[in-house]
């Protein structure tokens, strides 16, 4: 495990600090890294809301939470009562200046600390929020803004969401997160990259026949169901997640891990995407919607039945021919797929390499199959190089493709911390790389925006599929009429 320095004491300011994603994940993750000594004692979380709370209720609710969160029994009563000591409650009205004194008091003479608010609240506050730190004089010099995703739900919003926040914090305190930044897995990609001189010289059009990302749940929509079907699993997921693992998986070598050498290089290949034309949006894209189905044994029902029977065109699944039009990737296409409900949690990028040019093994015996690199992300997260070996025996030369096979679990026998660990220390400790400059986010949206138009001018049908598959029957015809087909254990 590298090694652990402690992060500057610091003030952690949670907007929506009841609410789903602290609960489950920011204060998780910030009490680990209190068990691992990263946060100095007199460092403080503190949770703004719009409710009237006492310190004491709160409390008990981020204890009832975690008991429940924490994984594998880390819940521990000792450093509980270490942990809680840090936890404060304000209630906070984002809109209504008047109700900021209590948070105001709190902060009251730390201007010197890292301060950091975090804004886990729908993006349609961010801008009051940004404003209203302004406005009771809270920004500091040390004072940062963490905004969730989405950043808006097109170009426009993104973009109406920065000005504001951009009028009262400057780009360099603005931290916009995209969790999968923050995985050990999708980091890996890099030290898998640039880590090794084996595969620059394959990384390219000359090597790859083509590229297939899977992020795939089994997970429906939950309680959000209101929500993701204003939003649909294209700006959900692609517009975020699976557009960052295209960047890094398909960017120039940037010359260091500096945030803005990475960051310039990911924005080259989102410039480099090809726009999605109505025709593209017919021949390429797949939109899949889930019905009842069964997932581990258990029957679940269908989107439209959790939208209580109201009509929905939303997809909750996606399936995209993508091209990169540059001189490394020209040619090659980056298969995308997400979806919710679908067979397994299972996320992946695989890499299938060229076929041999000539075959020298006789017509009747051998089979070669072209080699395929792995790199798993979720579950069972490792890269798996797929080679053609000649079966044992005298009888022939029969040839079987066989796994070199690298387990991270296995290999480094330590628990993954969640992203938020990983990314809430990035923040207090000033360091932007793994967060998304403004001129990305909105690259992104102008090019998803793209697709979603097309979509809506071609009337793009959404294909129903039965929870607990692979998704629609388009997303195999997609690879199908390429000659090609999903790389998937069924
Ligand atoms: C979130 C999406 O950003 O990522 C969710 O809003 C999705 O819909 C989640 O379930 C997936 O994250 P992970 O880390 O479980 O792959």
């Amino acid at each position: 495990m590298a090694q652990l320095v402690p992060v500057e004491t610091f003030d952690l300011i949670i907007f929506g600090g009841t609410g789903d994603l602290a609960m489950r994940k920011l204060l998780p993750a910030l009490y680990h890294r209190d068990c691992d000594g990263q946060i100095t004692d007199d460092s403080r979380i503190i949770a703004a809301s719009r409710g009237a709370m006492t310190r004491k209720k709160y409390l008990a609710q981020v204890e009832a939470s975690l008991r429940q969160k924490l994984v594998d029994g880390t819940f521990d009563e000792a450093h509980w009562q270490k942990f809680k000591k840090r936890i404060f409650y304000a209630q906070t009205n984002a809109f209504e200046s008047s109700t900021w004194g209590e948070l105001t008091k709190l902060l009251a003479g730390n201007d010197d600390r890292v301060r950091v608010a975090y804004l886990a609240t729908a993006p349609s506050l961010f801008g009051a929020i940004a404003d209203g730190m302004k406005s009771n004089g809270l920004i500091t010099n040390t004072s940062r803004i963490v905004l969730e995703k989405p950043v808006g739900r097109d170009l426009e919003s993104a973009r109406e969401i920065n000005d504001a926040v951009g009028k009262c914090f400057a780009e360099n305190q603005i931290y916009r997160i995209d969790h999968y930044l923050g995985k050990e897995t999708v980091q890996n990609l890099l030290a898998l990259r640039f880590g090794n001189s084996l595969f620059e010289p394959l990384w390219r059009r000359s090597a790859i026949d083509h590229v297939q990302i899977t992020v795939a749940e089994d997970l429906g929509v939950g309680g959000r169901v209101e929500f993701y079907n204003s939003v649909g699993a294209i700006r959900d997921m692609v517009q975020n997640h699976l557009l960052q693992l295209v960047c890094l998986f398909a960017m120039e070598p940037p010359s260091s891990l500096d945030q803005n050498a990475v960051r310039d290089e990911k924005i080259k290949v989102l410039r480099a995407l090809k726009p999605v034309s109505v025709d593209d949006a017919r021949a390429n894209t797949v939109r899949g919607q889930y019905s009842e189905g069964s997932i581990k044994g258990s029957t679940v029902p269908g989107f439209l039945d959790e939208l209580a029977g109201k009509e929905s065109k939303t997809e909750t699944f996606v399936a995209l021919k993508v091209e990169i039009e540059n001189w490394r990737w020209s040619g090659v296409p980056f298969y995308l797929r997400t979806g919710k409900r679908l067979k397994a949690k299972h996320s992946e990028i695989v890499v299938q390499f060229q076929d041999v040019p000539h075959s020298i093994f006789p017509e009747q015996q051998y089979n070669v199959s072209p080699n395929l690199l792995r790199i798993k992300l979720q579950p069972d997260e490792g890269v798996q190089l797929t080679v053609m070996a000649k079966e044992p025996g005298p009888g022939g030369f029969d040839l079987r493709p066989v796994s070199l096979d690298l387990s991270f679990a296995e290999t480094f026998g330590v628990r993954y911390p969640d992203a938020y660990e990983r990314l809430l220390m990035e923040v207090l400790r000033g360091n932007p790389a793994l967060f998304m400059r403004r001129d990305e986010v909105e690259a992104a949206w102008q090019w998803i925006d793209g697709i979603i138009n097309s979509w809506q001018a071609s009337k793009q049908k959404v294909e129903s599929y039965v929870a607990g598959t692979w998704g629609p029957t388009g997303s195999s015809v997609l690879l199908d009429r390429d000659g090609r087909s999903w790389h998937q254990d069924d």
